[in-house]
């Protein structure tokens, strides 16, 4: 008997069958494994959809948790009792100010910036991959991060009682090294960027019995971002968006939240249809928007020098599969610049009151750039995922933002100042005007 059919007999609620490469579809066993021997594609996760089918109604998911796990069936997961810290079904905001801002008639504000528990949407993928890791037997758990993986790693890790050791650039922002060394984890602050981290945790992971979530776990780890899309369609009562907009660093979440969607149609939760998709990068680290631009279906990869560090990946391990996904669903991957990201930040702040990190600003900086350049319509359900938070990254704003206004605790000092503030704001805008 395989190690596959095995797990399958352990229990009769699992749907996931075995992992498959994505080019050649050779089939592996469901264990930590992540490249294919024969193809050296990466390995996804596969899954029986008769049996989920049988399962699953839009009626038992919404009396399910008011976490991710209301789709666990669509999950690699057999545990009775996943690790459930509360993450998921976050808002879905019907946008009015920036909608009208932009002049959209039906953008939806995804908001994963108050994602539980560490305000991003990486809480999805490692409740998944340590509730995989258990079950897979190991103890200590690890990831290479951009900053918001470390938070969460470090973060489910100690709920759960894992070990947890983690490494990231040594120059992330301060509020991604407090968020993470707060958990108590060893980490490991390499001299380098992303991708150089990236290539000592798997030279690491070949010598060391740990779960890597997104290394040797990433077929598992990575599946957890469907439930950005499965959310997205139940919040929209149970139908897909026209657009969406969605941040690209290694592309794992883009090309996942295709997957959720194809797999809510397959499984006839959702009618067919087609979702364009459209993918943010931040110019001083593009290479799947520089691909796209010039028609390449290859990633050359690039050296990041960019304020959107949560982001800033060189060498997207799926950056070829996020192309395609763009290309057939006639979406558009774009790039802007960091003053554009700072702008966008404070634009998503400004009119909605969502305080989003350099990601956001990316997401939200694109959404504008491709709404004046009418690559999004007015009228298309365009859905923008917020997947980080800005308290995090509050050395992106310094200085771009105003101060506050310094009084003596008198009636006639605050209305001495409220005087020249709005003398200023009259002169701004008389500015803007000329
Ligand atoms: C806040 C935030 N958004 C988006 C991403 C992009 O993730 P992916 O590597 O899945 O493309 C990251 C990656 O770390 C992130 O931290």
């Amino acid at each position: 008997m395989t190690q596959a059919t095995q797990t399958q007999t352990k229990t009769q609620t699992t749907t996931f069958t075995h992992l498959v490469s994505k080019e050649g579809g050779v089939k592996y066993p469901l264990k930590a494994l992540h490249v294919c021997e024969e193809t050296f594609s990466p390995l996804e996760v596969a899954y029986d959809y008769d049996a989920i089918r049988a399962q699953v109604s839009r009626e038992i998911i919404e009396a399910g948790p008011n976490s991710i796990w209301r789709y666990k069936v669509f999950l690699p997961v057999e545990s009775e009792n996943p690790i459930d810290v509360g993450t998921g079904m976050t808002p879905l905001v019907k946008s009015k100010r920036l909608a009208r801002r932009l002049g959209l008639k039906d953008l939806h504000i995804k908001n994963d910036a108050v994602n539980m528990p560490t305000l991003s949407f990486k809480d999805r993928v490692v409740s998944v991959a340590l509730t995989r890791a258990k079950e897979l037997g190991f103890t200590t758990v690890s990831c290479a991060s951009t900053g918001n993986l470390a938070n969460s790693t470090a973060a489910i890790a100690a709920h759960a009682g894992l070990d947890c050791c983690v490494f990231i650039p040594a120059d992330l922002e301060t509020g991604k090294v407090l968020g993470t060394l707060i958990y108590n984890p060893t980490v490991m602050a390499v001299k380098g960027n992303y991708d150089q981290v990236n290539r000592l945790c798997c030279e690491i992971s070949n010598s060391y019995e740990w779960g890597f979530v997104n290394i040797n776990l990433r077929p598992y780890y990575s599946e957890g971002s469907k439930t950005l899309g499965f959310e997205v369609a139940e919040q929209l009562g149970w139908k897909l968006p026209d657009h969406v907009v969605a941040p690209l660093a290694s592309g794992s979440l883009y090309t996942k939240i295709y997957k959720g969607f194809q797999e809510f149609i397959k499984t006839g939760l959702v009618e067919d249809k087609l979702v364009r998709f459209s993918g943010a990068q931040a110019e001083g680290c593009s290479p799947i928007a520089t691909a796209f631009k010039e028609g390449r279906d290859f990633i050359t990869p690039v050296k990041p020098n960019t304020i959107a560090k949560s982001i800033a990946i060189g060498n997207p391990a799926d950056g070829c599969y996020s192309l395609d996904i763009a290309r057939k669903t006639n979406g558009n991957i774009e790039s802007v610049t960091d003053a554009e990201i700072v702008e966008g930040i404070k634009l998503l702040a400004e009119t909605e009151g969502i305080f989003t990190e350099t990601a956001g600003g990316t997401t939200i900086a694109v959404l504008k750039k491709l709404v004046e350049a009418g690559k999004i319509e007015p009228e298309e359900t365009t859905v923008v995922y917020i997947t980080g938070n800005g308290l995090k990254t509050q050395e992106a704003v310094q200085g771009y933002i105003g101060e506050p206004l310094t009084i003596e605790p008198k009636l006639d000092s605050f209305e001495r100042a409220l005087e020249r503030s709005r003398t200023l704001e009259r002169l701004e805008w008389q500015q803007v005007l000329v």
